[in-house]
């Protein structure tokens, strides 16, 4: 048990920073020394936000001089494993942001290597952590919807600004969408999902099938930013396609549907959920703002033959299951970021740290979690048959 505050260092100082007013609601805990980034402008950025804190442009270098116990990774996705191996080896815990690593064998290095240094690993995979998905848990957790028998996440966010500089040269984001073909951020899907299922061991996921639709909003974007000769436009640039979906059957004979789509033009809705139990059904908003609906037996209205009859508004629900953690730091929570999810990521991390139990997310969730992108690319390139999933152990 740890008492004085995690030494935090963050790299990757855009995303890094949503969290700013996370770290001075929680400086009781937490205590922000180091920041890193290649660009010197958002390095200068943050000390002037923080002073103290010592800035530097490599991360080796940051491993090797400075002052901190833990680092959040928010860098881009590929740079996630190599750096998470480099902190765990040099003795410090990780949160990472998501995802955790490309591939199966960087995944199980992962677990491998959490184990063999005994430090903290945790994915900041905020969406579990949002309101209405912890109330939902709450909901499972005392039995509220019996035996789960289907599931659906769907992140559905149109990225295609991200995808390219104000030039029309392509981002770290954009060079995903190049050279991958198969569903590349899972984990606010699966997420919220595989906690409210149980799905947590090596052998919860049994198989996975994918497929992608074909490509045509993202060069309509093009088109109509950057001009008719943009070089993306020419066929077969991009290996991806609009619309991604994924089905996961699970050894209890449950199934999940996960669908990625971040190239279509429509409002965005980022926290699609559907959970179906034999007792109870809930059904998220279809945009933010909107509450999720609920019907659960015994307490929601039913036709005379017993069916259901009416949704609930979810927050009906809450007087009997808000979440204990949410019910603590309900005023704080909302005010910061991503629906609070971002509050809870850092605090479980911290707490994690200072009391030496398991995170909330660990690394095995992570990896499990994470496999859903190379798994996929297996499961489209043969046509979108079902591979199994071989998964991780704690
Ligand atoms: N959980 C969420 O809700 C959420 C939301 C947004 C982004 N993210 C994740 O956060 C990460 C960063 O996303 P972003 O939108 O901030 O990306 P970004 O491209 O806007 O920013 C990346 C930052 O990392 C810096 N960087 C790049 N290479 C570096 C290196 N080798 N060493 C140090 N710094 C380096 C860049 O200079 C930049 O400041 C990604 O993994 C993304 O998936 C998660």
């Amino acid at each position: 048990m740890k008492s004085s505050p995690v030494k935090l260092a963050v790299v990757g100082g855009n995303r890094g920073r949503a969290f700013n007013s996370t770290l001075d609601y929680l400086k009781d805990k937490v205590s922000l020394t180091c920041i890193c980034d290649t660009d010197t402008e958002k390095i200068a950025a943050w000390q002037k936000e923080f002073s103290g804190i010592i800035g530097y442009a490599s991360y080796d270098e940051m491993l090797e001089k400075g002052d901190f116990d833990a680092v959040f990774i928010a860098t881009p996705i590929d740079l996630h494993f190599e750096q998470s191996i480099k902190a765990l080896r040099a003795g410090k815990h990780v949160l990472c942001e998501v995802y955790a690593a490309n591939t199966l064998a960087e995944l199980n290095q992962l677990v491998a290597t959490v184990k063999e240094t005994g430090r903290v690993y945790a994915m900041a995979e905020n969406y579990v952590f949002m309101r209405p998905n912890m109330l939902v848990l709450n909901m499972v957790q005392q039995g509220a919807f019996g035996d789960i028998t289907y599931a659906e996440g769907a992140y559905i966010h149109d990225c295609r600004p991200l995808r390219f500089n104000e030039k029309g040269e392509i981002t770290w984001r954009g060079e995903m969408f190049r050279h991958m073909r198969c569903n590349t951020y899972p984990t606010h899907s699966l997420g919220p999902v595989a906690k409210w299922m149980g799905l947590t061991e090596h052998d919860h996921m049994k198989t996975l099938s994918c497929f992608i639709s074909r490509q045509s909003g993202l060069n309509e974007y093009v088109r109509e930013k950057f001009g008719p000769e943009h070089p993306s436009l020419k066929p077969g640039y991009w290996k991806y396609g609009d619309s991604c979906t994924t089905v996961i059957e699970c050894t209890s004979g449950a199934i999940i549907t996960m669908r990625l789509d971040d190239d279509s033009p429509r409002p965005h809705n980022m926290c699609h959920y559907v959970l179906q139990g034999d007792r109870a059904s809930y059904l998220s908003g279809r945009h933010d703002g909107e509450d999720g609906l609920v019907w659960a037996k015994g307490v929601s209205s039913e036709n005379a033959d017993g069916t259901a009859k009416d949704w609930d508004n979810l927050y009906k629900h809450a007087y009997k299951y808000e979440h204990p953690a949410w019910a603590a730091h309900m005023a704080a929570a909302r005010k910061l970021g991503h629906g609070g999810g971002d509050f809870f990521v850092l605090d479980d991390f911290a707490d994690a740290i200072l009391t030496g139990r398991r995170p909330f997310i660990d690394v095995v969730d992570a990896a499990a979690w994470s496999s859903v992108v190379a798994l996929s690319a297996e499961s489209v390139a043969l046509g979108g048959a079902p591979v199994l999933m071989p998964g991780f152990s704690r």
